[in-house]
């Protein structure tokens, strides 16, 4: 830690954005020193509820060393990255260069500044089309789309700079982020949206005409994908127990974060009806480029190692959650 003060300082990169968010609230209400970077090109100004927030860019050389030498942060945490697949495939370019060129432009800043832990969002469209349900650590990774082999190019970086530098890190993999903070101060605000539930709620209040349903033809027993949402207060969760790990002195370590469960997409829209009390206008549409049927994946790892345990693991309580910030934010200026 640094000689400053006994609580430890983290940089949050990406912290503005949908979970960096939850993890900065998570940080600054267990007491740590919180700085958020962030050039706001999908975060929020006013989701930063604590510490300080840079607004700039993780390509900034300058920025990122003024920043470093100037704090002397503990760990660094990083958020910042694209995240559409379906847009990988079109600018695969725009994601290596962001996904993959600025975060080893981060890890270079890291080390010229003696910053030695590192947290790394990283995914499960790692691993592809799975060859086995539940998905382990030990699941071979093949990613089918830029994004998913932009984040595998820097999980492949880590263990070599480790051996080289002493850069430790965690690599935590999210199958489906969902929910919100449970105090309703916080939510999910992408722009534009492309996931299933904060669409799903959209369509219910009205804002938009219907949602489609990518694809009733998978092989599941109601046709639509499947997929392991996890709440997002669990997922900070687990970025704060692998926080813990390496400000112990702990090793590197890979992680699955995922609920162990699969819910389809008609089951999420169930539950969103349920839920809302309202119906969900739905158009059936051709499967999307990229789906795999079924992701769920098997986080005994993180239970066993970080003593992770969920405290939301109901879906229904990730849409009561996610709705609530909703209907918040539609009666705000948020
Ligand atoms: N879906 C619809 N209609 C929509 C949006 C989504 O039917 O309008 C379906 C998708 O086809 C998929 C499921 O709902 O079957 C979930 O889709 P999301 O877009 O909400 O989430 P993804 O599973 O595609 O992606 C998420 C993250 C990615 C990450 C991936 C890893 O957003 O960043 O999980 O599994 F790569």
């Amino acid at each position: 830690m640094n000689g400053n003060s006994k609580l430890p300082h983290i940089l949050v990169v990406g912290g503005a954005g949908y979970i960096g968010s939850h993890m900065v609230q998570r940080l600054g209400q267990a007491g740590c020193r919180v700085t958020t970077l962030d050039n706001l090109s999908n975060g929020h100004r006013n989701a930063v509820l604590y510490g300080e927030l840079v607004q700039g860019d993780v390509a900034d050389r300058q920025l990122l060393d003024d920043l470093l030498t100037q704090h002397r942060f503990d760990a660094v945490m990083h958020f910042a990255s694209l995240i559409q697949v379906g847009e990988s495939v079109q600018h695969p370019a725009k994601y290596y260069q962001n996904n993959l060129g600025h975060t080893l432009q981060l890890l270079d800043a890291m080390r010229a500044a003696g910053v030695a832990r590192f947290i790394f969002s990283s995914t499960a469209a790692t691993f592809g089309e799975p060859l086995y349900s539940p998905i382990d650590e030990l699941h071979p990774q093949r990613p089918i789309n830029p994004y998913g082999r932009s984040k595998w190019m820097v999980e492949q970086v880590l263990p070599d700079y480790e051996a080289a530098y002493g850069l430790r890190s965690m690599c935590l993999r999210y199958f489906n982020a969902a929910g919100a903070d449970p105090e309703g101060r916080l939510g999910e605000r992408h722009e534009p949206e492309t996931h299933l539930i904060p669409l799903a709620l959209q369509a219910a209040a009205g804002q938009r005409a219907h949602m489609s349903v990518f694809g009733r033809d998978y092989d599941t027993p109601d046709g639509t994908c499947i997929r392991d949402y996890i709440h997002v207060s669990d997922l900070c969760e687990a970025h704060w127990l692998a926080l813990q790990h390496l400000l112990a002195g702990g090793g590197s370590r890979c992680y699955n974060l995922g609920n162990g469960q699969g819910f389809s997409v008609q089951q999420v829209l169930d539950t969103v009806q349920r839920v809302t009390g309202r119906s969900v206008p739905v158009q059936d549409a051709p499967r999307r480029s990229g789906d795999p049927a079924r992701l769920v994946a098997d986080a005994t790892r993180a239970q066993q190692e970080l003593g992770w345990v969920q405290r939301y693991p109901r879906l229904h309580d990730m849409v009561q959650h996610a709705w609530q910030w909703q209907q918040r934010s539609s009666n705000s200026t948020l």
